[in-house]
Order: C-alpha cells, then structure tokens, then sequence
C-alpha cells in the first residue's frame, strides 16, 4: 500500500525530530497539556483535520492531540509555510501529513482534500484561516446545486471549485456527509475569525467554532510578539538587508501591526505606520511612530510591509511608483494584501526560493517576498516556539471543549473562558522564570475577584 503522506523527503525526519525535541523543551503549554489529560484521554475518537502550517511548533501540536487520543491528519494551510523536516518527522511518527514548501495551489487543495480521508470520515477541523471549514461548506453548497460564495483569495477560486468539482465526481454526496458530521472547529487566525463571524452572520455555520485567536494568550502573544522576532527574521534571511537606518513602511497597527513595527524598529530602522483606525492611530503615533498616508512614502521608504488582513492594501499604482530594489512583503494571513496579480506581466527574477526581483516599466527593481504570501513563514520559519505553546495549548483546550462537551453548543463563535486562558498564561510562567505575586483575601475583596481568578472582568482589554 503506497504510504499515507505527502512529504518533500522522509529522510529529514531524523533532522525533524532532534528539532521536535528541542521545541518541546520550550513549549511548556503542550507539554503540560499531555501531563494533565494523558491518561484520560479527552480526544478519543476525534478524527481531526488539521490545516495549519506545517512547522516544526505545529509539529508538537499535533502530537500532544495524539497523545490525548485523538486520530490527526494533516496539511499546511500556506504553500510556503511547511518545514519540510517537521512533515518528514511526523509522517514517519504514523500521522498522515500532505505539505510541502513550494507546492503549487492545486496541490494545496488537493492536499487539504486528502487530509479529510479518514477511513471512517473526519469529524472535527483545527484550522488556520478558515480553508478547511471553507471547503466541507462549498463543497456541500455545491452539491445543494446553491451557487458558491465568492472566496476572499480570488485568484484561487477556479482551482478550488476544480477540487471540489474532482471530490463531488470522486464520492457523491461526500460533502453534505461530512458538513453533517463536523462536530466542530477551532480557528487560529484573525482572517479565519472574520470569516466565521461572517458565515454566521449568514446563517450558514452549521457547527460550533471557538475563536482561538481573540485568546488574550493568543493574540495579545502571537500575533503581536511573535511578529516581534519572526517579522525581521524573514526580512534578513530573504535579503541579508541592512535594516538600521532604513525607512520601513508598516501598513496597519492591529495586533500584527504593533508586533511588526517593533520588530522594524528593534533593528534600528525608522518606521512608519499607516492606519484606517483612528484608535490604533493614535496608539502608533503615542508608540512614537509617525503615522502618514502610503501614498506620501511610497517612492521614499525602503521597505513596505502589509499586516492588515484587508485586500489591496499595496496597488499597483503604489507598487510602480517605488524607488529601485525596495523591499515589499506581506505578514498577514492572504496574499491579497498587495496587487501580485498586476505584476505577473513584468519581468520577474527569481533570486531564490520566495525571493523574487521584479522590473517595473520605469526601470525600477522591487524585492518581493514570498509573492506577497506571510513572509515569516514563507522565507523564515514563523513564531518561536514558546509564543506558540500558548496559541496552541489554547487550541488544545477549544478542542477537547468541542469534542467532549459540542451539544452544549448551539451553531456559532465561542471564545475560551478567562479561566482558561489565564491558565494557558500561568502554564507559561516557570520556563521564563516569573515571578507571580499572591493577592491576598482582602486585597482581592476589594478589587472584586477571588483570589485565584479571573482577575479581570470580560470587558477588560489588556
Ligand atoms: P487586526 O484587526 O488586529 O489588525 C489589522 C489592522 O489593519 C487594523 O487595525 C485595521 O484598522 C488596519 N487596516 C485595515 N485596512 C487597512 C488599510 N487599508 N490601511 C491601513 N491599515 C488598515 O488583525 P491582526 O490580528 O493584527 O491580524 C492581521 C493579519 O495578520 C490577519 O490576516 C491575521 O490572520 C494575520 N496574522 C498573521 C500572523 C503571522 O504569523 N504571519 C500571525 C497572526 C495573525
């Protein structure tokens, strides 16, 4: 029987595996998930599709579910985001995994597709963007013979409704079956969030989802520090740039926006912030950075990144009007941040693998990353492990939630109780070596919480 995996080499997964070992020393959220509910084993018979990419941190991810019990399969949810040793690591472990850094679109689907094939049919999504929910609820409109909604990633349409058109031809009915078997799904990203809120708000969610991302220990974590170290990372391994001294245009200043800019400026560059919110606005320039209009610093500043989740946000006519060889990259989730597409008649050169130069019709060269796909995963290896022990011992948690407790649960977007993530927090402390002070019974009467928590009411922001 040929094996159960996509993977670019088996043979790296000896390298995988010393780098599994490794993370795991500094994913102290995992490793204590696995102490606390491995005997019990909470996720017996969950059939998980996992789409997420396939890193090295998603690795360990996908071991902890094992070991609580519940069946994986797995692909990447970026075509650049996989470290093909962390996929050659975990196939070799046993868990069906179809990633590869640098598969083509079609790939990417026809992967997604293949992580649904569990011999008895999956019934629960760990997504990263909403691909997987998105392909069981079209694939199933499909088949209602209702038209398809337009997807956010355009370009990618046609080749998702060839995917979907190959499985209704493959095994009828197989999308109404599984849509009706999801038990439910935990979304790791903001883009996956808006999506889900969005499908709701349509009616057209039939299961429970819990909102991994608005987690504080997500993504007041991730998001914002883990942009923080892996934004400047992808810059310098794609480029070896000089960046102190150079202007860097940070576009949006969410959660992202704030990690990104710091990054910039942590390596001495000079960063600008544009912003459509007047709050983050303000927070930018209280930051001291100064925020401006793209338009003003698009044929001055030396490097250009997008972190906004919007589309169009870097146009063509901003991309055409930027001086020779500045730097041009995307951090959010999709690649429709910046006008690729308009680019695809120019002359490329590709200068590496997710590094390409492109010739404008003035003359002008721009550098553009990982064709405009999140750049930290796409030419780095994404967040340190250790902020992504936190997201992923919330997803965890949202997991073990909707599989053992889903019918408590009408159709909708739940987010994990304070408790818990003030638990995902603390479980994060000792490695790091914190410190945390006692409230005393007094003190914590007076303030109006108990003394083990939650220590802050629903409204608070942080
Ligand atoms: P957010 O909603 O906190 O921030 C986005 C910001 O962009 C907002 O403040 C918004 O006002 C601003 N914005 C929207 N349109 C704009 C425009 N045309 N010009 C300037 N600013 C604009 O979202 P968050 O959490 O920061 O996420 C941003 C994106 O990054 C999402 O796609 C998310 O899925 C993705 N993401 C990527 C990660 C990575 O490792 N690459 C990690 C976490 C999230």
């Amino acid at each position: 029987m040929a094996a159960d995996y996509i993977v670019k080499d088996i043979a790296l997964a000896g390298f995988g595996r010393k780098e599994l070992t490794i993370a795991e020393t500094e994913m102290p959220g995992l490793m204590s998930s696995r102490e606390e509910f491995g005997a019990s084993q909470p996720l017996k018979g969950a059939r998980i599709v996992g789409s997420l990419h396939m890193t090295i941190q998603t690795g360990v991810l996908i071991e902890t579910l094992v070991a609580l019990g519940a069946d994986v399969r797995w692909a990447s949810c970026n075509i650049f985001s996989t470290q093909d040793h962390a996929a050659a690591a975990i196939a070799e472990a046993g868990v069906p995994v179809f990633a590869i850094k640098g598969q083509s679109l079609e790939e990417h689907w026809d992967y997604l597709d293949r992580s649904f094939q569990f011999p008895e049919g999956a019934n629960m999504i760990l997504d990263d963007g909403g691909d997987a929910t998105l392909y069981v609820l079209l694939g199933a409109r499909a088949e209602a013979g209702e038209e398809i909604i337009p997807v956010p990633q355009s370009e990618e349409e046609e080749v998702i409704k060839k995917q979907i058109a190959k499985r209704m031809a493959a095994s009828p009915g197989w999308f109404t079956k599984t849509k009706a078997a999801i038990k439910g799904v935990s979304e790791e990203t903001t883009t996956g969030v808006h999506r889900l809120y969005d499908l709701h708000k349509k009616g057209q969610l039939p299961f429970p989802a819990i909102n991994v991302n608005d987690s504080v220990t997500k993504s007041k974590f991730d998001n914002k520090y883990g942009c923080k170290e892996s934004l400047v990372d992808g810059i310098r391994r794609a480029t070896d740039t000089m960046m102190a001294g150079k202007v860097a245009v940070v576009c949006g200043y969410g959660d992202v926006g704030k990690g990104s800019a710091a990054s910039l400026r942590g390596a001495g560059a000079r960063v600008k912030v544009t912003e459509v919110d007047p709050i983050c606005a303000l927070q930018a320039a209280m930051d001291g950075f100064e925020v401006t209009l793209l338009e003003d610093e698009v044929a001055s500043a030396d490097i250009f990144i997008t972190t906004t989740g919007n589309r169009d946000v870097i146009r063509i006519e901003h991309l055409r009007e930027m001086k020779d060889m500045a730097i041009v990259g995307n951090i959010g989730h999709f690649d429709n941040e910046i006008q690729v597409a308009a680019l695809r008649n120019h002359k490329w050169t590709n200068i590496k693998e997710q590094v390409d130069m492109i010739e404008m019709p003035s003359g002008n060269r721009i550098i553009l990353l990982s064709e405009g796909r999140l750049l930290n995963l796409g030419n780095a290896t994404g967040h340190p492990s250790f902020v992504m022990s936190a997201s992923f011992t919330n997803q965890v948690l949202a997991q073990i939630e909707l599989w053992t407790k889903g019918e408590n649960y009408a159709p909708g977007v739940y987010i994990l109780p304070k408790e818990l993530d003030e638990k995902v927090a603390r479980l994060h402390l000792k490695k790091i070596g914190v410190k945390l002070t006692e409230l005393r019974q007094d003190q914590a009467e007076y303030i109006g919480v108990t003394v083990a928590g939650p220590f802050k009411p629903e409204h608070y922001r942080y």
